[in-house]
């Protein structure tokens, strides 16, 4: 930003006049400054050469080429600086001050009876370096505030609630320099202020509600007002008597959203201490940006608990539903299917026993009927709930869905395994069985594929399978939270319930591999699984 000249035209010009009138002068006007001011002031070498550059000697070189305006911009870089110095804007005024006054005898002989306008000059150019300076110290403080909260945004980002608590009391605590501090949080169905972090304190604050409008904190999460208390130990206000030995003083200031107070932040000093006006805006602002990130992270928790639940739910889901699938094919074996043996038996004993040509036709007719409706039942059962598998696990179940897809599709399909693979739990059986399936009817319906092959193996007790075809690949992204396709998320679903991992690998052209690792099992009682119910016989749906 340009400095802005704040001097008027006819001032400038004297104000000139008098700089070069003083111009032979300078060299020792600015020895004894120096020695005046640096013991007065006690300041080293580096704030000394960054004051000198702020003195009308200095300036007399800018003038000289007629650049006031260059003078002006170097006191706002020099301002900067003293302030990264931390030298007081008092130790500023008192160098303009010594350095106007060891000029002055000087201007007595210069000016004769214009001695008046001459100071005055000098005292001008003082003030306007001055009000320059100052203004370069309100905006280094700006930015470096400004840079604070921008530190502050980025780290209170996406952490849960009690790390980011933390975090937030460590950054306020060393920004003012507090030795402790604590954050008190608004339960809004209670509307109790509860301490929820704190730091720094001589003894653990007792376990400390505090309705809001009550006491110190309460009454700034009532008015949204920060308030100071400087004596702790003797002011009402404070209740908790950890928090009144912790400090002599405390700072409060709200923790503020659009919506509400969500909180106090609080910190603690040793000694009674005031806060400026720049600190108790800066210390708002963080508790502003805390309240923010305390908000996100919240609800970030409550999604993720609502994630669990939904995965909770999905995962019961699945058990009933292949519970409820177990339950309707044992019913239509056990009961429909014996029935209609029933049936199928008295009509073979009338069919033996009627002579008559017509009658007869029509009980063959009807036994045929009631031969197909067996049939049809035993696909039935076999779709919901294969007796193969439960009779003699995974490998030939999966092998007659694999025959199968070869018969319905005229696709090659291929099935490895080694013998020993052993029995796995029902619930896992059925979870496996089940991704198979699934990952078949895909390649059937989708990959326009020529082979399949399905791989399963076992290496210390670690499942693994592979379902891999030839054909499309994956066109659609799959996966996408709006997508209606359940299938490959089932299989996720299914494989995450018994611990496993699922990675699909799919390219254009290249075909589509989905490989599934199911860890070893501990030993569970799966309480939702029926033990294997069918009954040997004329119904065995895989013959
Ligand atoms: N083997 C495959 N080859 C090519 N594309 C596939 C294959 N498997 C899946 N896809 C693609 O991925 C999408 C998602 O599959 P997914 O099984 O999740 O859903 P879907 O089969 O479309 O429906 P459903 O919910 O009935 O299973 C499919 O729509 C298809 O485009
Ligand atoms: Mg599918």
């Amino acid at each position: 930003m340009p400095a802005l000249l704040p001097l008027k035209e006819s001032s400038r010009e004297l104000i000139v006049e008098v700089a070069n009138a003083l111009e032979p002068y300078f060299p020792d006007i600015t020895t004894s400054w120096r020695e005046r001011l640096g013991a007065d002031l006690g300041l080293d070498g580096r704030a000394l050469a960054a004051l000198e550059r702020l003195n009308v000697s200095t300036g007399s070189s800018y003038f000289g080429h007629g650049n006031m305006t260059g003078f002006f911009e170097n006191l706002a870089y020099f301002g900067n600086r003293l302030a990264k110095l931390q030298i007081d804007t008092r130790a500023v005024a008192r160098s303009l001050e010594l350095y106007e006054s060891l000029c002055e005898p000087y201007l007595g002989s210069l000016f004769g009876e214009r001695l008046g306008e001459a100071k005055a000059a000098l005292e001008m150019l003082s003030a306007a370096t001055f009000q320059t300076v100052s203004g370069a110290y309100f905006d280094a403080k700006t930015s470096e505030s400004a840079a604070l909260l921008a530190v502050l945004d980025a780290e209170l980002s996406a952490q849960d609630l009690a790390a980011l608590l933390e975090r937030v009391l460590e950054i306020t605590v060393t920004t003012f320099g507090a030795s402790n501090g604590v954050v008190l949080l608004r339960d809004h169905d209670s509307d109790l202020l509860q301490v929820t972090a704190a730091r720094g304190l001589q003894e653990p604050p007792e376990d400390l509600t505090i309705p809001v409008g009550q006491g110190f904190s309460g009454r700034v999460a009532q008015t949204g007002e920060p308030d100071v208390v400087l004596d702790a130990a003797h002011d009402e206000r404070i209740q908790s008597p950890a928090l009144r030995r912790s400090a002599a003083s405390w700072w409060a200031v709200p923790m503020k959203t659009a919506a509400a107070t969500t909180g106090v932040l609080m910190i603690g000093f040793a000694k009674p201490y005031e806060w400026m006006p720049t600190e108790r805006e800066l210390m708002r602002a963080i508790a502003e940006r805390s309240a923010l990130a305390i908000d996100r992270a919240r609800i970030n928790e409550a999604l993720r608990e609502r994630e669990v639940r939904i995965a909770e739910l999905s995962a019961h889901l699945l058990r009933v539903q292949e519970q409820e699938r177990r339950r309707i094919s044992r019913e239509l074996h056990d009961e429909t299917g014996q029935e209609l043996m029933v049936i199928r038996l008295y009509l073979g004993m009338l069919e033996n026993v009627v002579t008559a040509r017509n009658p007869r036709l029509k009980i063959r007719e009807t036994l045929d009927v009631v031969d197909r409706t067996i049939d049809g039942i035993r696909r039935i059962i076999a779709r919901l709930s294969p007796l193969l598998l439960q009779e003699l696990g995974l490998i030939p179940a999966i092998r007659k869905e694999a025959k199968d897809l070869a018969r319905n599709t005229g696709m090659k399909a291929r099935v490895s395994a080694p013998p020993d693979i052993g029995r796995l739990s029902t619930e896992a059986e059925a979870a496996v069985y089940r991704v198979v399936q699934e990952a078949l009817h895909n390649v059937a319906k989708h990959a326009q594929a020529s082979n399949v092959n399905i791989q399963m193996s076992k290496e210390n007790g670690e499942l693994h399978l592979l379902i891999e075809d030839d054909g499309i690949g994956i066109q659609t992204k799959y996966g996408s939270s709006r997508s209606r396709s359940f299938g490959l998320a089932g299989i996720k679903e299914r494989i995450g319930m018994l611990g496993g991992q699922v990675h699909i690998t799919s390219g254009r052209g290249k075909g589509t591999r989905i490989e599934v690792t199911v860890p070893p099992e501990p030993t569970r009682e799966s309480g939702l699984v029926l033990a294997a119910t069918a009954k040997q016989g004329g119904w065995n749906a895989q013959n």
